[in-house]
């Protein structure tokens, strides 16, 4: 078996396995390796035709069955891991051999990575992929980068296994370097954002309008029919009438309130202040992650306030409430993470096509949404637009719900229930769109106390002023 196949796979857990058995179907074939004997032999069972699909654990007998040039994909845990299965594939590879790293490896060790391999001639890329277990089999959304040549070489079978919007693939070649992890990180602090945003309208549902998981579930599933429409909103109805095998009743009420986080999504935040763009619609949804994790501390501090007795809001006035303000904050959420995009693709010399990046988005991935379309044709009309909030299509979209987040935000305050994800959508729209901000008070502050000098309104230059005599 020499030769033979024409993709490889490091790392057969769900997302690899599922990864593998997608690419057979597409009529390429495919061979898997793992350390793990019982991970070779899931492979090798599911797979069915071993000339179709094949796995093995030893590496050199793996990179022999690859037909040249070798690609090679890997689908193990960010970090560490990648490394070493990197220095464990060096040996039996060839000049003009592809790896392609599929995890959500932080954008600077791909960068590492791609110098260290191409001084091999070892073509490297990272490629961000979407859309879970499920998305892996069925289709994922795909966001390479690094490597032009390597992409090439493996482009047919991109575009055979991503998912399809409309016919058209959901994988495009992003830009050079670590553009594809560092889209996909993106991609993964606004799915924070997303999350957050839905989590706190179900609160306000139940809290607010009294409504069972049941009626909430309509209330998701209708909107997903709309303009919201995306997978997020659709899993969450799905979520909320699950029944609990143990219980008999609904599953989600006895899910314990901490979310869990395997980083991505701070990762986003902490880059974004490195390069000085807003995004807090996304820090916030790491805070309360952070947050939720606090909960022996938050029971305690629960008992030694009071909260106002909640309003309740009929339920009519409170679904059309809540959806404007969905909406608005996932068009404010988006906003932040597409302008992220662009001014990194900038310091990163990525050189990013925002429109071609929404529209890969559009299927496949986690973020995926009706939205994606309306943002990529924006992006397409100008694509130097610096903010989607910019876009005259959007304009009309904004000024028709912003007024209901507003009412939701303020309501939230009054009632004591915590909406972070829109309050915070709302206050970065509030202060994007104030031609006159209250800095110039930081100005003088700091000025007064450091000498750090200040610009002035009405004439160029800079100023210093000895504020006390
Ligand atoms: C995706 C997901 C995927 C993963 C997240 C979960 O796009 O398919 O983003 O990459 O599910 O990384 O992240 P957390 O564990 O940090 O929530």
């Amino acid at each position: 078996m020499e030769n033979v196949y024409d993709f490889g796979l490091v790392g057969l857990g769900v997302m690899g396995r599922n990864f593998i058995l997608n690419v057979a179907d597409n009529g390429f074939t495919a061979m898997g390796n793992d350390l793990d004997t019982e991970k070779v032999q899931a492979l090798i069972d599911e797979g069915g035709n071993t000339d179709r699909v094949n796995a093995v654990e030893d590496v050199s007998a793996f990179a022999k069955a690859l037909s040249s040039p070798r690609k090679i994909m890997l689908l193990v845990p960010a970090g560490k891991v990648v490394d070493i299965v990197i220095e464990s594939l060096l040996p039996h590879l060839d000049k003009g051999d592809i790896i392609i790293d599929g995890g959500n490896s932080f954008f600077t060790d791909t960068d590492r990575r791609e110098a260290y391999l191409s001084e091999k001639g070892i073509h490297f890329f990272g490629a961000g992929v979407s859309g879970g277990a499920k998305g892996a089999r069925k289709g994922p959304s795909i966001m390479p980068g690094g490597s032009k040549a390597g992409y090439a070489a493996v482009q047919p079978i991109f575009e055979a296994v991503s998912a399809k919007y409309e016919g058209e693939p959901c994988v495009a070649y992003l830009g050079p370097k670590s553009a594809g992890n560092y889209v996909k990180m993106v991609h993964n602090g606004i799915e924070y954002g997303l999350m957050q945003l839905t989590s706190e309208i179900y609160d306000v549902l139940k809290k607010a309008g009294n409504l069972s998981n049941e009626e909430m579930h309509h209330t998701f599933k209708s909107w997903n029919d709309g303009r919201l429409q995306s997978f997020l909103v659709e899993i969450t109805s799905k979520i909320l009438v699950k029944k609990d095998a143990l219980t008999n009743g609904d599953l989600i009420d006895q899910i314990l309130d901490k979310a869990k986080q395997k980083g991505t999504g701070k990762w986003t935040s902490q880059n974004a202040m490195d390069l000085g763009i807003p995004v807090p619609s996304i820090d916030i949804a790491v805070s309360m992650r952070e947050i939720s994790a606090l909960k022996e501390e938050r029971v305690q501090a629960d008992a030694l306030y009071d909260r106002p007795e909640v309003t309740t809001i009929a339920k009519d006035k409170l679904t059309k409430l809540t959806e404007e303000a969905l909406y608005f904050s996932f068009i404010v959420t988006y906003a932040q993470g597409l302008h992220q995009l662009a001014d990194a693709s900038k310091e990163y010399g990525y050189d990013l096509d925002i429109a071609e990046i929404a529209k890969i988005w559009r299927a496949g991935c986690i973020i995926r949404a009706r939205l994606l379309a309306d943002i990529t044709e924006a992006f397409q009309e100008n694509p130097k637009l610096p903010n989607l909030l910019l876009s005259p299509s959007f304009i009309e979209k904004i000024k028709g719900t912003v007024a209901s987040a507003r009412e939701l935000v303020s309501y939230g305050a009054t009632n004591g229930i915590p909406l972070p994800g829109l309050s915070n959508s709302l206050t970065y729209f509030d202060a994007y769109t104030s031609s006159r901000l209250p800095l110039n008070v930081i100005q003088g502050q700091r000025d007064f106390f450091g000498s750090h000098t200040y610009e002035r309104l009405d004439r160029e230059g800079i100023f210093h002023t000895e504020w006390e005599e």
